[in-house]
């Protein structure tokens, strides 16, 4: 990734603090609300959807800038047209994180699933957070990043056993859509980073996964935080090591 020239152009605060501004999609539960936590602890402004009232989200926001918009589901159009209607007057964003995703079925080989649970695990895994960027990457402030939750399940050279089939093919085409993105965009004064998590014990994830939601949302917002002011399209995992395309 190239630096900007501009690369510190963090806005300053009130009180000469900088003061970073976060959108996390997807905040409901697992990795998207443990990333609220963590860039919360960090003193960022975060801004967090959801599809329905979380009481675990409403939990975090107690004495923290915490904005919560309810009503998103990355796969209606027009609730994300609401979403950016909404959030209009709100300053940029540094970060606009999609995290939302899911893993239906994933045990069956895409081939013996019905089409449509094939589908629909690519339009909230692949379409949607494509057309979320799209529809955000103006609210990107200069050096920011536009962040997609993929999987190390979603590179190709790294797929030698296969399982979680129709998953693993929906992350691929959300980073082949992510470089395209990228490509179209390619003036552009953000980045684009497409996030490996680690295997995270979560409702998707699994009770056998090796790692809790923390120490991924830690390494996650470490590796964020160093990216900012760099273009470009850059696999990483939580850790910063690129992952193979
Ligand atoms: N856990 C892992 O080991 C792991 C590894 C690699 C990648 N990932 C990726 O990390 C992301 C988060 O996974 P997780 O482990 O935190 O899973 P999770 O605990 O099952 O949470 C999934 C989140 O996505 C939201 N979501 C699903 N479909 C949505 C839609 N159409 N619109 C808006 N929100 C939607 C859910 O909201 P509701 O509560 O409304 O359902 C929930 O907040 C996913 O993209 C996943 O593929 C996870």
């Amino acid at each position: 990734m190239e630096p900007l020239r501009r690369a510190d152009r963090l806005r300053a605060g009130s009180a000469g603090r900088v003061t970073r501004r976060v959108l996390i999609v997807g905040a409901s539960r697992g990795l998207g609300l443990g990333l609220v936590a963590q860039f919360l602890s960090r003193g960022w402004d975060v801004t967090a959807t959801v599809r329905r009232p979380s009481l675990a989200l409403d939990e975090l926001a107690a004495g923290h800038s915490l904005r919560i918009e309810i009503g998103v589901d990355i796969d209606d159009d027009s609730a994300v047209a609401d979403l950016r209607a909404r959030l209009a007057e709100a300053p940029d964003f540094d970060i606009v994180f999609v995290v939302a995703g899911v893993a239906t079925q994933a045990g069956t080989p895409a081939a013996l699933l019905p089409r449509d649970v094939v589908g629909s695990v690519f339009q909230t895994n692949a379409v949607s957070p494509i057309r979320f960027a799209e529809t955000f990457h103006r609210r990107v402030a200069p050096g920011g990043l536009i962040v997609l939750m993929t999987s190390k399940l979603g590179s190709v050279s790294l797929n030698r056993g296969g399982g979680w089939s129709s998953y693993r093919a929906s992350k691929a085409a959300l980073n082949t859509l992510a470089r395209s993105f990228a490509g179209q965009h390619k003036g552009a004064d953000w980045g684009v980073i497409l996030m490996h998590p680690g295997w995270v014990r979560t409702d998707l994830g699994g009770r056998r996964a090796t790692l809790d939601v923390e120490t991924s949302a830690r390494g996650m917002v470490n590796v964020l935080e160093g990216r900012l002011g760099q273009r470009g399209c850059a696999y990483l995992d939580y850790a910063g090591e690129t992952v193979p395309w």
